[in-house]
């Protein structure tokens, strides 16, 4: 021991040297890297049974949370309304426009953003007013812009064959329309969507702006840019807002047009793992809040000289989908069969597939067992029904061994399945909704061979399969 030591009590002592350890985490137990996945199961929806759900309604069921749904669209409504004076949202419809999930968020308080004839006359069909819809879509026809004119809708123009239409059908019905027209650049951060509307660094856009501010029956009012989806960079948007900004003062300074609203589109990132990025959502997606500040403070910081003006700011738009639909959304599908594959790894077909659930061609979904699983878990290839090798629901997840009947949960599934889904092989299934008073209803009934066909028509000489008797029977011997 040295002098120092014996002289200076007060010095901490060292700690007595101990053998260095590994220790394996038993997986399949709590331990300080967490609990293994196969641990954590969910055996109800908003606290309905699992059971009870498929008793009900069968399996594979989607079930849609209205709580969750709504709950979303306050905080989206919040983080927003407390940053900027003058928001407004439009639902987007093609993330998903189940009629329920539509009128939910209506109910909140958002506008219909429709991209094509029937999703306009989907909105209109819900009871939406003519003036509660944005009309986004580079594909318009004069029949559904007539319409559309006719009840005060607002037109994103998105090329100029559409511009030159829309004049026409304004002037024809005697009208003079106001108009926003879609732009396209590029923030830096992002894949350019450059094949909508009109680019704003070649100088197309304003001279859109310029074409519309010559014409007699269209008023330039309204900015729109939707610059891509699942957008993990807030700064894209802070890039966006800025761009736009200085449009609008170009446009307004050029032509003379006043504009009164910047739609910035939709492209937050929801709470689902995009394929081929490894770490988790809650580490990678930022929240809503972060968003709404890259966003708000921009546009008022920049919009902040328009007061001093005495020329109103801008209303903010925006059409947020994904963010605000996918985890309010859940799959819930059985074990058909358990098989190994010759490569040693276990697989498990299961009663629903790529078919209805299309974003498992780029989304790891969260799958979690509707009841605790014991055994060792093994990597698992999850199949669905199909007779399509394509059809893998999930390329590789830990799971210990499953029995036929089991349930799992696939989440988050709330945006582009129940829109981009096929009936192809097998029947889509019913689509329910938990209630925030807890009771469940259908609000997607489903098919059946009935409803699959009834748009079919068969020419009168097909309408017997084998008008010249039925074909032998292949398995007697022929003579
Ligand atoms: C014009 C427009 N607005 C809004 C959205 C919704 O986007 P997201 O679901 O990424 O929020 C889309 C989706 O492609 C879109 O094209």
């Amino acid at each position: 021991m040295s002098t120092k030591d014996n002289n200076n009590a007060s010095e901490p002592k060292k700690k007595p040297w101990v053998k260095p350890s590994i220790t394996p985490l038993r997986s399949g137990f709590l331990n300080k890297s967490g609990a293994a996945r196969h641990m954590i199961w969910r055996d109800n929806i908003d606290g309905v049974p699992v059971s009870k759900l498929l008793e009900d309604f069968k399996s594979p069921l989607f079930v849609v949370s209205e709580h969750t749904l709504r709950q979303n669209s306050k905080r989206l409504r919040k983080a927003f309304s407390t940053r900027y004076p003058d928001i407004m949202f439009g639902w987007s419809y093609k993330t998903n426009y189940l009629s329920a999930v539509c009128n939910v968020l209506h109910q909140e308080g958002d506008l219909a953003e429709v991209v094509s004839q029937f999703e306009y006359e989907k909105a209109r069909g819900l009871g939406v007013p003519g003036n509660c819809i944005l009309f986004n879509g580079p594909n318009k026809t004069r029949a559904i812009l007539e319409r559309a004119v006719n009840e005060g809708a607002h037109i994103h123009i998105d090329h100029l064959d559409e511009l030159y239409l829309l004049e026409d059908v304004a002037k024809n019905l005697g009208k003079v329309v106001d108009v926003a027209i879609r732009l396209n650049f590029d923030t830096g951060y992002t894949e350019q969507w450059s094949r909508f509307g009109f680019n704003v660094e070649s100088g197309h856009a304003i001279d859109a702006a310029w074409r519309i501010a010559a014409s007699d029956n269209l008023n330039l009012v309204g900015l729109h840019a939707h610059i891509g989806t699942f957008i993990m960079e807030p700064l894209a948007y802070k890039a966006q807002v800025k761009i736009m900004n200085n449009f609008m003062n170009e446009v307004e300074t050029k032509t003379g047009c006043v504009i009164k609203y910047i739609d910035i589109g939709g492209g937050f990132a929801s709470m689902n793992s995009l394929q081929g990025i490894y770490l988790p959502p809650e580490q990678v997606v930022p929240s809503i809040e972060q968003y709404a500040e890259a966003i708000c403070d921009t546009l008022l910081e920049l919009t902040h000289e328009r007061e001093t003006r005495e020329c109103r700011r801008p209303t903010l738009i925006l059409e947020t989908g994904r963010a605000v639909v996918d985890d309010a959304e859940v799959l819930i599908t059985s074990v058909v069969a358990n098989k190994h594959l010759p490569d040693g790894r276990r697989a498990v077909v299961l009663d629903a597939g790529v078919n209805h659930l299309f974003t498992a061609f780029w989304y790891n979904h969260d799958v979690v067992p509707t009841r605790h699983l014991s055994g060792r878990p093994e990597e698992t290839v999850l199949y669905g029904p199909l007779c399509m090798n394509i059809d893998v629901m999930r390329n590789s997840v830990m799971l210990p061994p499953v029995n036929v009947g089991d349930t799992l949960i696939f989440s988050p599934v709330g945006a582009y399945n129940n829109t981009q889904w096929l009936q192809f092989i097998e029947y889509r299934p019913n689509v329910v909704m938990v209630q925030e008073n807890g009771k469940v209803s259908l609000i997607r009934e489903a098919e059946n061979l009935e409803i699959v066909t009834q748009q079919e028509r068969l020419p009168e000489h097909l309408k017997n399969p084998y008008p010249k008797g039925t074909p032998r029977n292949f398995l007697t011997t022929p003579k």
